[in-house]
């Protein structure tokens, strides 16, 4: 059993994008167990992509990040990170897989709709970084 940190960006939210990557993820089984829409402060991303902090985008993500609000999930399954990983599809739009969430739905490399944890410690982060147990359903 894996859990994993899934987030519909602010221009999934703006576009209406909520209810279809919601419908993916439970039609590939994967359990939401924590589901809150959050408008991120300035600080709240900057420590959220404080890996990317050196990346010369990073200016431009955390402007995007904070640009309105996003909805923060919780998924749980049998590998939850790789499963919903392929769900989402690779960072790059034009590299991402046909019938992923990236691929159909997003319309740049930096506004990707969707963001999910890559490994199982960095997946421990993010839970906690957004969640306190008493908030997860499980
Ligand atoms: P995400 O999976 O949330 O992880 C880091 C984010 O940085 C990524 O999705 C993109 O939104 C953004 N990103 C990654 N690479 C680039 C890039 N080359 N230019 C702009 N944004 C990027």
């Amino acid at each position: 059993m894996q859990r994993t940190l899934a987030i519909v960006k602010p221009d999934g939210v703006a576009s209406g994008l909520i209810g279809e990557v919601v419908k993916r993820i439970e039609q590939e089984g994967l359990r939401i167990v924590a589901m809150r829409m959050e408008h991120l402060t300035r600080s709240k991303a900057e420590g959220f992509y404080y890996v990317h902090r050196s990346r010369p985008f990073f200016n431009s993500l955390v402007e995007f990040m904070t640009s309105g609000p996003c909805v923060l999930m919780v998924l749980d399954g049998p590998e939850a990170i790789p499963r919903w990983r392929a769900l989402m599809g690779a960072t790059d739009p034009q590299k991402a897989a046909p019938g992923t969430i990236r691929r159909d739905m997003a319309t740049g490399i930096e506004r990707n709709v969707v963001h999910g944890s890559d490994a199982p410690d960095t997946a421990s982060y993010e839970v906690n970084y957004f969640f306190t147990g008493t908030q997860i359903s499980s």
